[in-house]
């Protein structure tokens, strides 16, 4: 069976595989538009999405499939005690690939364990995120024509930013990739990103605080939120939430052919007149979300 529970579950050749079909499908929709008949896909949300759960219901859709589930917790029997696990074994009669964000880090590794159809992780807490990491290499790949060469800025919520550290372990498997890690103190990537993964594959990376220091240098600036939902205490939020504001001032002082992308919702992290800059993909990013989606759900159900 197949799941996508870390980004490493794919190898180097399959996500070159994986993010050409997905411009194929960009390139051609219609060709596509049927490759699902008769597939179900079961979309498990325990915690708030826009992006994640309108486009892996969007890409089922314009498959030609059809979904199910549930958008929340509360109207799902979790909230009568059902193990993610139980959910999961009854789900794979229902549908034939399942895509489930859940707030507890391991949660979609414990469900892929009791499943019978492929489960894709859609985000579970503070850990993972490897569908919105294929959005992001997919867009870095349309818009800059490679994986390797790049100097990468990360900027915000280091700490408990999914996406990141998803983002993080995918890249360092191309060559000549270097990170500038920008974050206040107290968000910094956690240690198993640090050791476990940069410094275990000697990448190139330095952290700073300052998001001026980084920006002359950068390809590539990706920007993030702060986790709100992740914080024990409210204060420490309210301090850290304004600590970074890309704006056009800032924008000045990068190269004229950096992108900047975020994995949305923004907050306040990228001010809206930025929005109209021509290095600015952060909407772009999100359309790719919906083509890499269709490619992973074709992949996982062996129909690509
Ligand atoms: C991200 C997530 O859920 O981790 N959003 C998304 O899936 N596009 C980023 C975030 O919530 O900040």
């Amino acid at each position: 069976m197949n799941h996508i529970i870390s980004p490493l579950d794919l190898s180097v050749e399959e996500l070159d595989k994986l993010l050409d079909l997905a411009n194929d499908i960009e390139r051609d929709p219609e060709k596509y538009a049927h490759a699902c008949e008769g597939k179900r896909l079961a979309s498990l949300f325990y915690e708030p999405s826009t992006r994640t759960r309108l486009s892996f219901e969007a890409a089922m859709m314009n498959l030609g499939g059809k979904v199910l589930g549930f958008s929340e917790q509360g109207s799902s029997s979790a909230t009568k005690g059902e193990s993610v696990a139980d959910t999961i074994r009854v789900v794979s009669c229902y549908a034939h690939i399942a895509a489930i964000r859940h707030p507890k880090e391991g949660a979609a590794l414990v469900a892929s364990m009791a499943s019978q159809i492929p489960v894709i992780n859609a985000g579970d807490g503070g850990h993972q995120h490897p569908t919105q990491t294929l959005t992001d290499l997919l867009t870095i790949r349309s818009m800059k024509g490679r994986l390797d060469n790049l100097t990468i800025g990360l900027c915000g919520d280091l700490r408990f930013g999914r996406t990141v550290h998803s983002l993080i372990e995918a890249l360092v498997r191309y060559d000549n990739v270097n990170f500038i890690l920008i974050s206040p103190e107290e968000l910094r990537v956690p240690s198993y990103i640090r050791e476990g993964v940069l410094q275990k594959n000697n990448v190139s990376y330095r952290e700073v605080v300052r998001l001026e220091e980084a920006l002359p240098d950068l390809d590539l600036l990706y920007m993030t939120r702060v986790q709100r939902e992740r914080f024990f205490n409210e204060n420490d939020y309210v301090r850290m939430k304004d600590f970074y504001i890309l704006d056009e001032i800032k924008m000045k002082l990068a190269g004229p052919d950096m992108l900047v992308l975020h994995p949305l919702p923004r907050v306040n992290e990228i001010s809206v007149e930025v929005d109209k800059d021509p290095r600015a993909a952060y909407f772009k990013q999100a359309q790719y979300g919906v083509y890499v989606r269709m490619a992973l759900i074709l992949t996982l159900l062996n129909l690509a």
